[in-house]
């Protein structure tokens, strides 16, 4: 793959987000407030602080329409469109993901789960995706709270495999919703099955480029957090209220 690769970014806002009623009840988990913006609008600035200009929101349930009288065609982030598509029922986030292939056009792809919120930038670990051959590379924090998340066993510098909630996690490294993945990733969802949960797990197709001997990984810097319960919802909130204060 050569230097300059293109990446194009997916935000990924399907699912009911039925951990936060009623507060979903009649809105979508990605437009509730973190401070000042709507949830969503946090992924969707990392994306373009990284130089992504082409972006596409895969959402989903009653309220999806919602997302383009906020978002429109993404000026307020300096862009000239968005592309949205529509995920049926909550498959999963590797379903989410596979609805993006035609957008992708067999291009790279980087993808923010959408109620991941963290204070790092991503520019430079973009660039060294593009430099990396093929393969993905995934982004690991250290928690108090491992068995919350997908969890990454390590030996040295090899992640040898990813337990999705564990209840005996193998680390205290969960693996963010911030997943960078060549073309193939297309057809390794192709082969996902659903898991016990009853979705396409987006840890599923991580193995199995973990198998390949093809995934890199890289600490995530600043804080992360997930927002998709009251207490993750709170402390995001909580986080991003303390970063704007001290700007
Ligand atoms: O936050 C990071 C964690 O996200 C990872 O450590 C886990 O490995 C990964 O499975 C995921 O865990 P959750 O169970 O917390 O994911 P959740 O179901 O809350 O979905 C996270 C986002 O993914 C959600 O805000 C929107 C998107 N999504 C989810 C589902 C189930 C979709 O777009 N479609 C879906 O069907």
């Amino acid at each position: 793959m050569s230097r300059n690769a293109a990446v194009k970014g997916i935000v990924l806002a399907g699912g009911l987000g039925t951990r936060l009623f009623p507060l979903t009840r009649v809105t979508n988990k990605h437009l509730l407030p973190i401070y000042r913006k709507p949830m969503i609008f946090y992924p969707i600035q990392k994306l373009v602080s990284a130089g992504i200009r082409d972006i596409m929101i895969v959402t989903g349930g009653p309220f999806a329409g919602d997302f383009l009288k906020l978002l429109g065609i993404g000026r307020e982030f300096g862009l000239h469109d968005l592309h949205y598509t529509y995920q049926e029922g909550e498959g999963g986030i590797a379903e989410a993901l596979g609805l993006t292939e035609h957008f992708a056009e067999g291009d790279r792809i980087c993808v923010i789960l959408g109620d991941n919120i963290f204070s790092g930038e991503i520019a430079e670990a973009v660039g060294r995706f593009r430099e990396q051959k093929s393969g993905g590379k995934i982004f690991l924090k250290e928690v108090p709270d491992p068995e919350r998340f997908g969890v990454a066993e390590l030996r040295g510098k090899k992640v040898t495999g990813i337990e999705e909630k564990p209840r005996n996690p193998k680390s205290k490294y969960a693996v963010t919703g911030i997943y960078m993945y060549d073309n193939d990733v297309y057809e390794i969802v192709k082969t996902c099955k659903p898991s016990a949960r009853g979705e396409l797990e987006i840890t599923d197709v991580n193995n199995a480029y973990v198998r390949r001997g093809a995934m890199t990984w890289e600490l995530l810097d600043g804080w992360w957090t997930d927002a998709g319960t009251f207490d993750s919802l709170l402390k995001a909130n909580t986080l991003v209220h303390g970063t704007v204060a001290m700007h």
